[in-house]
């Protein structure tokens, strides 16, 4: 593809006025999250959503996630229901994404929802990506801002470090606060967990009042669902005491580290650590070592990166 000078926004008047032209313009433009930077493009532009999928050399077939500044704005593309409701007055703006039926003349590109009768939406909470969705006054289609299979971007830095000539802009506003990718609970039929994130499962049973099914891996073509995914080049290996042979080390809590995701056993840190750790322990070249996490509330999305980021590929 044709290598394009990308440029280094910050996220005042601006920055952002440029971000919302060169997203107009069709142009790719990363920009942060609360839960990661995300790759965004005009959600109703065919061939600038095709431009995502070729600068994050990502197979066609994963549909993307449309992002809103809010619920009235998400009804103009996905069929409410009272459930959505519930969930969305719950936890939005923030890092949950319903998966609803289209809805019609929703106007946007085919691209974004890979062709299904679905589509994947979120109102995030981060005030700067609240801003460039307010300048730009539509709907951004946006994957995370890394390459096809690699760790998710939490900085500007890593997406300067993955994407640097291949999209027009990245607004840098510092590290992401939540670290992990939303969660994704599909609405279609029954409430069901497609990808566990940045909200607890817990927390959205609660609202609920009852559990959620749990999607079928494979089932739909979800990248997070793949189960090599967000891996860094080096071999992993979890639920480790201690690094060994050349390994370097990730910890968690007590288990001590290279690196730590949170020396007090902080899942929220460690969410938030998770990517950025990853990226520097991949950097060393070394396979890596990981202290094992809880199995609850926010240590399930992370073991679920972890185990794929160890997946054998
Ligand atoms: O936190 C996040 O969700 C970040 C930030 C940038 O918002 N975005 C993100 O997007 O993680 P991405 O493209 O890496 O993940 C999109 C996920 C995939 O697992 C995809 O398959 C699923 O959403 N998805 C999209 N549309 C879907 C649909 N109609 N049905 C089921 N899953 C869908
Ligand atoms: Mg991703």
């Amino acid at each position: 593809m044709a290598m394009t000078q990308t440029q280094i926004l910050f996220p005042d008047e601006n920055g952002l006025k440029r971000a919302a032209e060169l997203l107009r313009s069709g142009a790719l433009v990363a920009f942060p999250t609360e839960t990661v930077y995300g790759l965004g493009a005009d959600a109703r532009q065919g061939i600038a959503v095709a431009a995502i999928y070729s600068a994050k050399g990502r197979p066609s077939f994963n549909p993307l996630i449309v992002h809103v500044a809010d619920a009235e704005q998400a009804k103009r593309y996905a069929q409410w229901s009272e459930t959505a409701e519930i969930l969305a007055s719950t936890f939005w703006p923030g890092p949950l994404t319903l998966v609803l039926p289209l809805h019609d003349g929703h106007g946007l590109s085919s691209l974004v929802t890979a062709g299904l009768p679905s589509i994947a939406i979120r109102a995030p909470a981060h005030p700067t990506a609240q801003a460039l969705l307010a300048q730009f006054d539509g709907p951004v289609a946006a994957p995370s801002a890394n390459p096809s299979g690699r760790i998710s971007p939490t900085t500007a830095a890593h997406v300067m470090a993955g994407l640097n000539g291949r999209i027009a802009a990245v607004i840098d506003d510092g590290p992401c606060a939540v670290g992990l990718e939303s969660t994704i609970v599909g609405l279609v039929n029954r409430p069901t967990l497609l990808r566990a994130g940045g909200v607890p499962t817990e927390a959205i049973e609660a609202a609920l009042g009852h559990a959620l099914e749990i999607g079928e891996e494979g089932n739909i073509t979800a990248p997070g669902q793949l189960a090599s995914h967000y891996a860094p080049q080096a071999k992993l290996r979890l639920n480790a005491t201690e690094a060994r042979d050349d390994e370097v080390m990730l910890g968690f809590g007590d288990v001590p580290g290279d690196l730590t995701l949170s020396r007090t056993g902080d899942l929220a840190e460690a969410a938030a650590r998770l990517f950025d750790c990853l990226h520097q322990l991949d950097a060393t070249g070394r396979p890596i070592a990981v202290a094992s996490v809880p199995h609850t509330g926010l240590g399930r999305a992370i073991n679920d990166r972890l185990t794929r980021a160890a997946a054998p590929r």
